[in-house]
């Protein structure tokens, strides 16, 4: 974890920032995996690591707004924990390493919230998103289990995503080491993609880095051949030339700051014509985004720019026709790109998203769009100086949406159906960088991974 101090500001912070009541952060519990005793590997809940900074089971932060008081609720390990699982620090002294001295037993957590609903304090909760933490919330603050997620705190909310979306120096370091370990995740995929090599093996041996240096991977590694499926966690084919692979894949360090990293390279790392020209239209896509990105600028407008790079590219290769100005304003662009340019990155791969999307995304300046494509955009309002974002456009030729499209006759102004007919062999491509805003534009975060047509075929 990181000093004690950075705790004790960060819940300084998040105080001026909200009224009186308790803020009751619950961290989360162990997970069954198949049976009780075999469980998930733990992962503490990323607001209580950003707030009280232990990565153990069974704890719950209080931040008293009225007394100024800061508790951890917790029970100390006893003789079976220490024999099956070994001996751990009591509570108080873990607490202290956080910055906090108030310590009690789990149980007492239920007395102080009995006493603070009974005087009709405000108690502040974000919706739950695990079961356990939600049956432990409507048994605290007697909320009905479906009723929690529209009685969360909104205040508390804002203040949280405030904070968090701005990172610190310390927090970026971590980033960093967590993009650089993606590096060598995906430099080592490349480099496996040969034809014949099953692809779980590749897989296998990216999550098998992410775990070697801390880990574990930030989300479940998509890596497929049919990379037209966005989210591909089918790793049973075995890679054919002529095809391409599609990897995005990230990892947490061991303070379970993320990656998330997305290459798509020819198997065998030789480009014929045909993939060399949709993959140029997607990284030119991806750089003028990258460069696009400095503070004040709405991140929706470097998502429809990335896309308008796109639309050029594709119309040279005959895919699209018309104004690519036009085309992007219609959404025509969605058939090929039909998800958003990023999303926030930090203690979460997408940050915060268990907040709620539309107060990390948006705010009172911008709203979701409706427009397909456009509405999947999870990050749209103005970038500030701190925010950490992933810049990951994408061409895909997607069979069925390309037979629905072109039976509906949409957008036949700007798609040239009958050319898209003859790419829908050909899969996906997707190319994502982690990226910091800085005050004067951006940073591309950690190591570079071969990224142009000529670093990846200099793989071979
Ligand atoms: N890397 C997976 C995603 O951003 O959804
Ligand atoms: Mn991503």
């Amino acid at each position: 974890m990181f000093e004690s101090q950075i705790y004790v500001y960060r819940r300084a912070q998040l105080r001026k920032n909200m009224g009186s009541g308790l803020i009751l952060l619950p961290g989360n519990v162990d997970a069954a995996f198949n049976y009780p005793a075999n469980q998930y590997h733990f992962r503490q809940d990323s607001t209580f690591l950003y707030y009280f900074g232990l990565d153990h089971t069974g704890l719950a932060g209080v931040i008293d707004l009225d007394s100024g008081h800061d508790w951890i609720f917790g029970n100390n390990v006893d003789m079976d924990d220490i024999i099956w699982m070994g001996v751990l620090p009591s509570i108080a002294e873990l607490s202290t390493k956080v910055g906090v001295t108030h310590t009690a037993p789990y149980a007492d957590l239920d007395k102080m919230i009995a006493k603070a609903l009974s005087q009709g304090r405000e108690i502040h909760v974000t919706p739950p998103y695990r079961g356990e933490t939600i049956l432990e919330l409507e048994r605290l603050v007697k909320i009905p289990a479906a009723g929690l997620k529209a009685k969360s705190s909104i205040s508390l909310i804002k203040a949280v995503v405030a904070q968090r979306s701005i990172k610190d120096q310390h927090e970026i370091i971590e980033i960093e080491k967590a993009v650089d370990t993606a590096c060598l995740m995906h430099t080592t995929a490349m480099k496996m993609a040969m034809p014949g090599t099953w692809e779980q093996e590749i897989a296998g041996t990216i999550e098998g880095i992410a775990l070697a240096h801390g880990g574990p991977v930030s989300f479940p590694v998509i890596l497929s051949m049919n990379g037209q499926t966005l989210h591909n966690h089918d790793h049973s084919q075995i890679l054919q030339p002529g095809r391409m692979m599609v990897v995005d894949a990230g990892c947490e360090t061991s303070l379970h700051y993320a990656s998330d990293l997305t290459r798509t390279v020819p198997v065998g790392l030789k480009f014929n014509s045909r993939q060399k020209a949709v993959y140029e239209a997607v990284l030119q896509a991806n750089l003028k985004a990258i460069a696009a990105i400095k503070p004040g600028i709405f991140y929706k407008d470097v998502h429809l720019l990335a896309a308008r790079a796109m639309v050029d590219a594709l119309k040279e290769i005959g895919l699209m026709k018309g104004s690519p100005h036009d085309a992007v304003a219609a959404g025509a662009h969605a058939l090929f790109f039909p998800h958003g340019l990023g999303h926030m990155m930090g203690l979460d791969v997408h940050d915060m998203e268990n907040l709620g999307q539309i107060y990390v995304g948006y705010d009172d300046e911008i709203q979701p769009a409706s427009q397909f494509g456009l509405a999947f955009l999870r990050l749209a309002r103005r970038l500030q100086p701190g925010f950490v974002l992933t810049v990951e456009p994408g061409c895909y030729f997607i069979p069925a949406l390309i037979d629905q499209w072109k039976a509906e006759g949409q957008h036949t102004g700007f798609i040239n159906y009958a050319e898209v007919e003859k790419y829908k062999d050909f899969g996906g491509i997707r190319i994502e960088d982690d990226v910091l805003v800085t005050k004067t534009g951006y940073k591309v975060l950690g190591k570079a991974v071969p990224k142009t047509v000529a670093e990846v075929e200099c793989l071979r």
